[in-house]
């Protein structure tokens, strides 16, 4: 599969790179909301991001999500070619597709890299009382620790009411969302088109607060419908790399 980059895309990545304040923006051809094939281009290009960004000693947190990965089944293998290498899952896992899940994907990537891996095998969705007996696991600890420290993290942007009913939201949550005008998902909360978060579930991981302060961002999205979402979650993307399609480039432009 060519890695078709888009014609003229490099003065709409230099803008892009400019209005957002990104270290680097990568733009692929086409619109991942109508072709599959789209989000094949977008794994492949922040594969080979990441590629280029892997040294000894680095640790990756990685997000869940259809597009992340793509990524992963796109990254080459590299073994051995960087030394004390770590993956980790930012989040628990959520249910439903495992092969989308934070925990998959981070094993694939590991195993793609050569890279020793922490799993959090944790529901993504229990109580706030459960999570807040979890929380205080020694085991979780450590994890939750190592996870501020980590060096890399790479996440997925999603649409909020889609995430929401992928993530089997409850009622009350949905119209919550509705009502408070949700238009974005990252790291599990929801954020309106200003940026504020409108609604944050209670799950053990990277928060966009946490997220905020690595110093080595990979965000990852395509499709035109999540113009909005990338605009309001633009802090966390702020300083870092973003690949994303055409078709959400020339929207997220007008928006500007
Ligand atoms: O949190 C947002 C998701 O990672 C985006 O998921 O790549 O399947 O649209 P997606």
């Amino acid at each position: 599969l060519p890695l078709q980059v888009l014609e003229g895309a490099s003065l709409l990545e230099q803008e892009l790179e400019k209005r957002l304040g990104i270290k680097q923006v990568v733009i692929v051809k086409g619109n991942a909301d109508q072709d599959e094939e789209v989000k094949k281009r977008l794994g492949m290009a922040c594969a080979s991001m990441l590629g280029g960004l892997l040294r000894d000693n680095l640790s990756i947190a990685i997000t869940g999500g259809t597009t992340i990965a793509k990524m992963v089944e796109f990254m080459p293998r590299q073994h051995g070619n960087y030394k004390n290498l770590m993956v980790m899952p930012a989040r628990g896992s959520v249910g439903g597709r495992a092969e989308f899940q934070a925990n998959t994907v981070a094993v694939e990537l590991a195993k793609k890299i050569g890279a020793q891996y922490e799993l959090f095998t944790l529901p993504d969705n229990l109580s706030s009382s459960s999570i807040e007996l979890i929380k205080q696991e020694p085991t979780i600890q450590k994890v939750l620790h190592k996870l501020t420290e980590t060096d890399m993290i790479i996440f997925g942007i999603g649409s909020a009411m889609k995430m929401a009913r992928r993530r089997n939201e409850p009622s009350e949550v949905i119209e919550k969302l509705e009502s408070k005008k949700a238009v974005a998902e990252a790291f599990r909360h929801y954020f309106d088109t200003e940026g504020n978060i409108v609604y944050a579930s209670q799950a053990i991981g990277v928060s966009p607060a946490i997220a905020k302060q690595i110093p080595l961002r990979l965000a990852i999205a395509g499709g035109e419908s999540k113009a909005s979402a990338l605009l309001a979650t633009r802090e966390l993307i702020e300083g870092g790399y973003l690949i994303i399609d055409e078709s959400v480039a020339q929207e997220i432009i007008k928006k500007l």
